[in-house]
């Protein structure tokens, strides 16, 4: 009884690890359609949360708090929890998912099946994406604060390793059979081609679009690597089979993060491109030679940022930064079929495929509802003069409700070059009033004479305060 006990559970655990869990990115045909095991997760940034959906129904299970959501407790010297949710990685076998909180350099694994934190570890300056090696343990981590890649014990946490690469690590990928590990930076044009055995650089790819990579991910068959370039609306398209730039693609203002899906058997790029509220999709059936534009998916949601395919390649998921939700994209038609409300500001989004098996329970562990019960961020596209080079001046404005203060931010885009702006209200009780809310200066370079200011945050009481209507963007001087 004993023995073919043994015999039983070892054929068993062959029969497991031979087949192994599929991740997406997948190539056709290999993956099981989307099932009830299957899991999104997104990384809110504002919420300070993760937010669990079932992709299969669209519905969402609840949260995950890292800690306190944004100008809570998080400014008191006592504070010790996580600041700002941001990137999002996971362990082949679906068991784990690890998130990166920007600000306080904590890496948290997460246990699928019921949501527990497993390890947390604090890493070097700014740990933003990061992602498990094959061997389903150790999560390598892009540090944008320092020039190498930190190496944590993903179950018992703490630093088992670094890597020295070139500036500012950016995010870590692994190829298919787990030897090698890609990083890109946001202080150099170059990718990084790391044997993972001996933990050091082997190749640098040169000659990227930009030096700073906000996002990069590599295709199914791991031959293609596209890197996004958010500051220069630009995507590097590298071949890993020559180790070089094929081509680069003019994507759109705010390019953000690049996945790929199979579809007819071929296989095709997509683009979240934040300013346009829109998906681009290429196709690239030779990875040596360029994409082709093919379409581009209207989104349902404000700003997309973060996207992942199912293994089937059935569907996209796409995350709108600006509108906390995400669109459900059906790939047969490339339309949005849903869209879902997540926690505030999310960034990353990934697809865990067989992260609470049958028989495990319902997943909904440990899950909150942090971040889900706010009031939907409100966003009005200001509209200034049109100047020297007949570019006109514009101005996202989003308020989001937080306890307490609203957050109000700003993505001003073409703009004049080191030129200082308001954007200013009437309140509801001064109609006649203008006040001025907010001045930022153009400082990040947009083409000749131009500039933008990515990143305007403030937080005051807006909601029941001032008009969104009246919002205004000027040039002071
Ligand atoms: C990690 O998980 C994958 C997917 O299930 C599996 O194929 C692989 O064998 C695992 N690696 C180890 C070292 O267990
Ligand atoms: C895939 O093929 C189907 C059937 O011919 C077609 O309707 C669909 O548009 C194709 N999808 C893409 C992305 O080419
Ligand atoms: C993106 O969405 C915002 C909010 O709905 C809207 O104001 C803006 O005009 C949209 N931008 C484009 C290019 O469609
Ligand atoms: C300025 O842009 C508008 C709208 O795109 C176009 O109609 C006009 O011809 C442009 N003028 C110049 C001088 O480029
Ligand atoms: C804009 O400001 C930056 C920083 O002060 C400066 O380095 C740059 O030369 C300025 N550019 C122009 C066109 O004035």
């Amino acid at each position: 009884m004993l023995l073919s006990g043994l015999i039983c559970s070892t054929a068993l655990g062959l029969a497991a690890s031979v087949a192994g869990q599929i991740q997406a990115p997948a190539i056709a045909g290999v993956a099981p359609p989307i099932s009830n095991a299957d899991r999104l997760y997104t990384g809110d940034q504002s919420s300070n949360t993760i937010t669990v959906i079932k992709p299969l129904t669209g519905e969402v299970l609840g949260t995950i708090a890292l800690g306190k959501q944004r100008l809570t407790d998080v400014l008191n010297p006592q504070y010790i929890q996580a600041v700002n949710t941001h990137g999002l990685g996971f362990s082949r076998d679906g068991k784990y998912i690890v998130s990166l909180s920007v600000t306080s350099n904590t890496v948290t694994v997460i246990r699928c099946v019921d949501n527990s934190i497993v390890s947390q570890t604090f890493v070097d300056r700014n740990a933003h994406e990061a992602f498990f090696a094959s061997d389903n343990r150790t999560v390598w981590v892009g540090t944008r604060g320092v020039d190498r890649i930190d190496i944590v014990d993903g179950i018992n946490g703490g630093i088992v390793g670094y890597v020295n690469t070139a500036g500012g690590p950016s995010k870590v990928l692994f190829s298919p059979d787990g030897k090698l590990a890609y990083a890109n930076h946001i202080r150099s044009p170059t990718v990084s081609i790391i044997d993972v055995e001996t933990r050091t650089v082997v190749r640098s790819i040169t000659g990227l679009a930009d030096k700073f990579s906000s996002d990069m991910m590599l295709s199914a068959d791991g031959k293609r690597l596209w890197a996004a370039h958010k500051m220069v609306d630009k995507v590097s398209v590298i071949s890993l089979q020559s180790n070089r730039v094929v081509s680069v693609l003019e994507t759109g203002p705010e390019t953000n993060h690049p996945n790929f899906a199979d579809i007819n058997g071929t296989t095709h790029g997509f683009v979240t491109v934040a300013a346009e509220n829109l998906t681009r999709v290429y196709t690239q059936p030779d990875p040596e030679h360029a994409p082709v534009y093919l379409t581009s998916i209207k989104a349902n949601v404000i700003e997309p940022h973060g996207l992942w395919p199912s293994p089937d390649n059935s569907y996209m998921y796409v995350l709108g930064e600006h509108s906390d939700a995400v669109d459900f994209v059906d790939l047969s038609t490339m339309r949005v079929t849903k869209t879902v409300h997540i926690g505030q500001e999310g960034q990353a989004l990934v697809y865990v495929a067989g992260a609470v098996p049958e028989g495990s329970g319902d997943g909904t562990q440990n899950l909150g509802r942090q971040g889900l019960s706010r009031q939907r961020p409100l966003n009005k596209l200001l509209v200034g003069e049109t100047h020297s080079d007949n570019v006109t001046a514009t101005a996202l404005v989003t308020v989001r409700r937080q306890a307490g203060l609203d957050m109000f931010q700003v993505i001003g885009r073409g703009l004049k070059l080191n030129t200082t702006y308001t954007v200013s209200a009437s309140c509801l009780q001064c109609k006649a009033v203008r006040i001025p809310l907010v001045e930022f200066s153009a400082s990040t370079p947009s083409g000749p004479g131009c500039g933008t200011a990515p990143q305007v945050l403030a937080f005051f009481k807006f909601i029941g305060v001032y008009s969104m209507e009246s919002l205004k963007l000027v040039e002071v001087y």
